[in-house]
């Protein structure tokens, strides 16, 4: 069987605005080119700190960034890139900020119809029907129908963003920190959700989080990300119980508790490097203690080990 989703030499850079009057152009690498492949049915994790480049990689993937390089598939299909309707019935977005990624002027029942409507051309009965299935099935009442998102907790809230994604009937869904504004009594509820939706429904996730404790916890596979590439990929249990990479130790040193984020800005050593102008050698060496000569210069390709595990590493562990 194909892969669900499958991403080749997908990358952006974006020109910003450079000195006082704002009229020279630099360029923004936020992600390199990457490649990667998502099984059906597997939960592909994303980890990495702030500022890597989580956010950008995954509104590519949905559709509302348009790349700068790269082919985005579904089941072998190219997609494309100016199609937003073609995006919104195959993959959805699940945002991190659930309250303020609802429209307030809206109500929940008038949020839930949209994409039954735009993608789907259901009639009222029909969309009736479909919104009542969905609310059962993340525990949602009927009655929540006629509020607006602000009468909501962060908790509530993230279940409509999550019904809202699956009213698309999209097979795949890209969670962007879904988890991370939630207080740590929620975030299990909803994570058992998810847990729950993907088996019931077949679906396919990508688990993005800054927070390494629970991307392992719903993780089949990790990608770790840096400064917008993949520093190391494998299954989650042997990648996060023996890194290879130096970047994945840091993270996985300062990780003891589900729901405490890690590597957080005030814990960095040194900054990540300057986006404006990156390193010619490997990103991570101005903070690693396993660097050789070769990091300054030469930038380590992503290399595929005996034992499965990706690593873009000249002295890897
Ligand atoms: N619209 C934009 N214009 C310029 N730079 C951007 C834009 N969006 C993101 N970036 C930059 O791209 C990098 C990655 O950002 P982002 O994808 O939001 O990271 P993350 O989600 O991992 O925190 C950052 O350096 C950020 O400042
Ligand atoms: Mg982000």
């Amino acid at each position: 069987m194909r892969d669900a989703l499958t991403f080749t030499d997908l990358s952006k850079t974006f020109a910003v605005a450079k000195g006082l009057l704002g009229r020279a152009k630099s360029q923004v690498h936020a992600v390199q080119p990457l490649s990667m492949s998502v099984e059906h049915g597997e939960t592909l994790g994303i980890v990495g700190e702030s500022g890597c480049g989580k956010s950008t990689l995954a509104r590519m993937l949905v559709g509302l960034l348009p790349p700068s390089t790269g082919v985005i598939e579904i089941d072998g299909h190219p997609l494309d890139p100016s199609d937003r309707a073609a995006f919104g019935k195959k993959i959805q977005y699940v945002f991190q900020d659930p309250i303020s990624s609802l429209n307030p002027r809206k109500t929940v029942r008038q949020i839930m119809e949209a994409p039954l409507i735009h993608l789907h051309g259901l009639n009222s009965a029909e969309r009736a029907k479909r919104i009542r299935e969905i609310f059962a099935a993340v525990n949602l009442r009927e009655e929540f129908l006629d509020r607006y998102p602000h009468e909501f907790s962060g908790g509530q809230a993230q279940r409509i963003g999550i019904a809202r994604a699956l009213a698309a009937d999209a097979r795949i869904l890209i969670l962007d920190e879904p988890v991370s504004a939630l207080d740590v009594s929620v975030q299990a509820q909803v994570l058992n959700l998810l847990s729950d939706l993907k088996q019931q429904l077949g679906l396919t996730y990508l688990f993005i989080s800054h927070d390494l404790a629970v991307v392992e916890a719903v993780s089949d596979r990790v990608a770790v990300l840096y400064f917008g590439s993949v520093v190391e990929v494998g299954p989650a249990e042997q990648v996060f119980a023996a890194p290879r990479h130096p970047y994945t130790k840091l993270l996985a040193n300062s990780a003891p508790v589900v729901g405490r984020p890690l590597a957080q800005p005030e814990m960095r050593e040194t900054e990540l490097p300057d986006p404006l102008n990156p390193p010619p050698g490997c990103a991570f060496c101005g903070r690693c203690p396993r660097r050789i000569a070769r990091c300054d210069t030469e930038r380590p390709p992503l290399l595929t080990q005996s034992d499965g595990v990706s690593i873009a590493c000249h002295n890897p562990l």
